[in-house]
């Protein structure tokens, strides 16, 4: 297959890494707006095509496939174009910078059956399929809440605030994990050095049955921090990704409530202090797996595993977060993930997906 990754920034060349390194793949160029970006991908992979201009490769006829790592709102505009010329896409998160324009990205892919994807990293780590097995098997319980922390010291972008930066990991963890879309959405934060871009918020996440998910997003933290707690009726689990070996704790720790009792001198609760218990993970490198699943959703005509519709219903979250910032933190609605969840093939993990193709 041949495929352009455009974007050579600080994301995409990790991209073209996997890329080049691919069996599946015959030729990749890179495109880049910055002649020294695409000089240093010449001197680091001798064997790849170049581009400034990500035009030129619209006239391509052999090219399958284009994967985007450009800033989020330039996403859509090149997206569009591509698979309007019949190409596969493979789009760095958040899809889109809107619900309507990743939407109408969807339905521009299904119309030219095109495999739209977008690059949800954290679904493909061992350590989030591991934590998705062990709550699909009843271990946890009943999922009460989650609560999410990714911070650290910048990097301040100059165009998205710090919920569109880092949340959309959170997020996809989040949806992955529990197979199912919030009903609302709140959000707080403050824009300490550029207006209206916001460098540190609270997003809270409201599911229909009660569970709910906090998610505290900064670039203004002396720490770096990658913490998801997952509590649930029977165990707490929490997964640190800056952990190189434990990555995922479980601990047999909970709140037990009295069976019955006739006085409110008789009510106490009883703590449970067990063992804890870190499984194994694989270790793998999770971007080759992703960008592999891609050259494979190609070859196989089905639909990702981070579909098109795994981008909607997180940019979706993302846009009601930033309506709830500016209204001081009030609930907003996520917006049209009833129609989302509705579609017509369930994928395995609780979301139905669109049908494959062949
Ligand atoms: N999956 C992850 O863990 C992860 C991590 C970091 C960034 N990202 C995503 O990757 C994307 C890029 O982020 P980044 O930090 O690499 O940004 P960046 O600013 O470092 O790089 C973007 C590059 O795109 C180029 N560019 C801009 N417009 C272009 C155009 N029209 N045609 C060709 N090239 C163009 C710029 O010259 C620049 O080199 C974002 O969507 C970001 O959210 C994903």
């Amino acid at each position: 297959m041949k495929i352009a990754v455009i974007g050579c920034g600080y994301w995409g060349p990790n991209l073209i890494r996997n890329f080049v390194q691919s069996n599946k793949i015959e030729e990749l160029t890179c495109c880049d707006l910055d002649q020294k970006r695409l000089d240093r991908m010449k001197s680091l992979y001798p064997s790849v095509k170049l581009a400034s201009n990500y035009e030129e490769l619209l006239q391509k006829p052999d090219l399958d496939s284009v994967a985007i790592a450009t800033p989020v709102k330039t996403h859509y505009p090149i997206a569009k174009e591509f698979l309007s010329e019949g190409k596969h896409v493979f789009i760095e998160k958040p899809l889109t910078h809107s619900f309507d324009t990743a939407l109408e990205l969807v339905k521009l892919a299904e119309e030219k059956q095109k495999v739209l994807m977008v690059g949800h990293t954290f679904e493909y780590t061992a350590a989030v399929n591991k934590i998705k097995d062990i709550v699909d098997s009843g271990e946890i319980g009943k999922i009460l809440y989650i609560s999410c922390t990714r911070v650290n010291l910048g990097l301040f972008q100059p165009d998205i605030n710090v919920i569109w930066d880092l949340a959309p990991h959170d997020i996809s963890i989040i949806l992955y994990i529990l197979g199912e879309a919030p009903v609302s959405v709140n959000s707080q934060g403050r824009a300490h050095f550029k207006a209206g871009i916001e460098d540190v918020a609270t997003t809270t996440l409201n599911f229909k049955d009660g569970v709910i998910a906090f998610i505290h997003n900064s670039w203004l933290d002396p720490n770096k921090i990658r913490r998801t707690t997952i509590v649930g009726t029977k165990k707490m689990l929490v997964y640190d990704d800056i952990e190189p070996q434990e990555k995922i704790k479980i601990f047999d720790k909970g709140v037990d409530v009295p069976p019955y009792y006739d006085t409110f001198a008789e009510f106490h609760l009883s703590y449970r202090y067990g063992d804890i218990h870190s499984p194994r993970i694989e270790d793998y490198e999770p971007l080759k797996k992703e960008c592999d699943h891609f050259l494979t959703c190609i070859q196989n005509g089905v639909s990702p595993l981070s579909d098109g519709y795994s981008g909607v219903r997180v940019v979706s979250i993302l846009e009601a977060a930033s309506k709830s910032l500016r209204l001081s933190g009030r609930s907003v609605q996520t917006q049209g993930l009833k129609l989302l969840n509705k579609k017509s093939k369930n994928n395995g993990n609780g979301f139905l997906m669109a049908s494959s193709w062949r």
